[in-house]
């Protein structure tokens, strides 16, 4: 395979090109495909064609499968690994989980260790008239370090928030097990990259509670600020969907939302994995 890297040239995103995903990767094409999901934070393939048990061997190459909660009530038949992310409803019953991450966020923020990446294999894309809906945004939060100011960076670095998985408002109501699963867990909000030592942003409006050390209104203000600051345009990458795409994401240096722009009867089918991560430093 002659594996091609073409950035999107927005701060996050590159497509890569000549991989056929439902071949085994060699070592060296492997190596290459990581090296740019590291770099980039987003990569994705178009026009594949893969099993579901060719998506859970290709994301274990990135780390172990990590169940996620939902992913119980919303798994492929057969693969417990993937979780179905749809708005299709069949005999009035969801197939999947519908409504996934309209807010700004990063996968599974709340956990111990977060997942190090995600991964989503579409399956059908809605087309309204030959426009694209349904696009999911990715905003740098490496570029977003990057673009502090000094004052600020010293101030912040070193800092511990308060992730609170019951804070997050959902679509669903949490079950009381749901509930314990996740109690309360700190993380840095100026993480660094496991693979490439970018310091990225890691401070989500809707699940980070509190700043230890800062008082209540002021860490409150804080939180929001650098929030919309990671999620200005310029960090911004926006990935119009086709059938046929598998799309992954870094979990540490980029945020992402879904855009929630259509409704049945446009269909939209995806097959999520998500990959391990380690605790946040
Ligand atoms: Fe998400």
């Amino acid at each position: 395979m002659s594996i091609e890297i073409i950035p999107t040239g927005a701060p996050a995103g590159a497509e890569i090109r000549g991989v056929d995903l439902a071949q085994p990767l060699d070592d060296a094409t492997f190596a290459a495909v990581e090296n740019a999901y590291n770099a980039h934070g987003v990569i994705f393939f178009r026009d594949q064609n893969i099993t579901p048990e060719q998506q859970v061997a290709f994301s274990r190459r990135f780390g172990e499968i990590e169940f996620n909660i939902f992913g119980e009530r919303w798994s492929v038949p057969g693969a417990p690994e993937i979780v179905v992310v749809s708005n299709v409803t069949e005999d009035g019953r969801p197939i999947g989980i519908r409504r996934a991450g309209e807010n700004w966020h990063s996968d599974m923020c709340y956990a111990p260790a977060p997942p190090r990446g995600t991964m989503l294999y579409a399956l059908e894309i809605p087309d309204l008239h030959g426009l694209t809906v349904g696009d999911t945004e990715f905003a740098s939060a490496a570029a977003a370090w990057d673009a502090l100011p000094a004052p600020l960076r010293q101030r912040i670095d070193g800092r511990q928030a308060i992730f609170d998985f019951s804070s997050r408002k959902r679509a669903f109501p949490l079950t009381q097990a749901e509930r314990d699963r996740y109690p309360p867990v700190r993380h840095p909000i100026v993480r660094t990259h496991a693979w490439t030592g970018r310091k990225c942003l890691y401070v989500m409006r809707d699940d980070c509670v509190g700043i230890e050390g800062v008082e209540t209104e002021e860490a409150e203000a804080l939180i929001a600020a650098l929030a919309d600051h990671i999620v200005k345009p310029a960090f911004i990458y926006r990935h119009q969907w086709q059938a046929g795409d598998l799309l992954m994401w870094d979990n540490c240096s980029v945020q992402h939302r879904a855009i929630q722009d259509y409704d049945m009867p446009l269909r939209r089918l995806m097959h999520r994995t998500t990959m391990g991560g380690a605790v946040p430093v």
